[in-house]
């Protein structure tokens, strides 16, 4: 049923009154969602989307900091540790793409409007440079050094999240939206496909996977595999492999269902049998 055609309101079906006030599309009106608004996104939701995996990841970096000061071990650390380098590669990955890509385009049509965020990059920098030194330290130390160096570790970390949520809110606030209000989908797509083409496949391998398992809503990890599915729907099957090769199965079949062009082909996909994928191989 398209928009216009008359329905009913359920109740009303129900009591099996007639119908009397409505010119509404029908799936709105089952699903509930007639009177909320369509989400705007685009290709270039991707970034944002990015942002949403740091958020994650800082609260999970929060949680081993405390376990770290708590118990003061290998086995505390190694586990704060793998989060950390995970972020620390997605903060350089992602501050490159917005330096070398994004924000080109933005002072194309704004020169001067990413000053300060180049500026806060670079002390960005200095940060993680500073943190992966406090943890090398811990790694050295022994006895009641460590106890202090967790200290400081938490401390760092504490600051670090502070800086980064303040500077992605300011871009959330008042960059994101240039792209949404002044770029046509076309320069969206040629910069997320720029974006892709700036980090090595290799990278991808662990960064797409940290980023879909960092983001804490489902729904987030969907936008971000169609954002690129948007811009490069010929890569799909590889950026499937990417994911594969590092989320939990169960993830993975969630995500399939939602994003079937992830799905290598040949793997005789049924619409029937409610199994995604392709029937062909070519
Ligand atoms: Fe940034
Ligand atoms: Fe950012």
């Amino acid at each position: 049923m398209g928009g216009g055609d008359i329905v009913y309101r359920l109740g009303d079906q129900k009591a099996g009154k007639s119908p009397s006030w409505s010119l509404s599309p029908d799936p709105e009106l089952v699903e509930g969602e007639l009177f909320v608004a369509d989400d705007k996104w685009g290709p270039l939701t991707f970034m944002k989307l990015v942002h949403k995996a740091f958020y994650g990841g800082l609260k999970k970096m929060e949680k081993q900091a405390a376990s770290l000061v708590e118990a003061p071990s290998k086995v505390t650390l190694r586990k704060l540790k793998v989060t950390w380098d995970m972020m620390a590669l997605l903060h350089e990955e992602h501050s490159v793409h917005e330096d070398k890509v994004l924000y080109p385009y933005f002072e194309s049509f704004f020169p001067g409007v990413t000053a300060t965020a180049q500026h806060e990059h670079e002390g960005h920098h200095e940060q993680l440079q500073a943190i992966g030194a406090l943890f090398e330290g811990f790694e050295k130390a022994n006895g009641d050094e460590k106890t202090s160096l967790a200290v400081k570790i938490q401390s760092a970390l504490a600051d670090y999240s502070a800086v980064l949520t303040e500077h992605m809110l300011m871009e959330e606030n008042h960059l994101n939206p240039l792209a949404r209000k002044h770029m046509p989908i076309v320069m969206h797509i040629e910069a997320l496909r720029k974006v892709y083409e700036v980090t090595s496949p290799a990278t991808w391998v662990k960064l797409l996977p940290f980023i879909l398992e960092s983001q804490e809503l489902y729904g987030y990890r969907v936008r971000t595999l169609r954002c690129l599915r948007w811009a490069m729907p010929e890569r799909m099957q590889q950026i499937g492999r990417h994911v594969y090769q590092g989320v939990e199965l169960p993830l993975w079949k969630r995500l399939i269902v939602d994003v079937p062009e992830m799905v290598p082909r040949g793997l005789g996909g049924c619409k029937i049998l409610g199994r995604p994928g392709w029937e062909r191989y070519y």
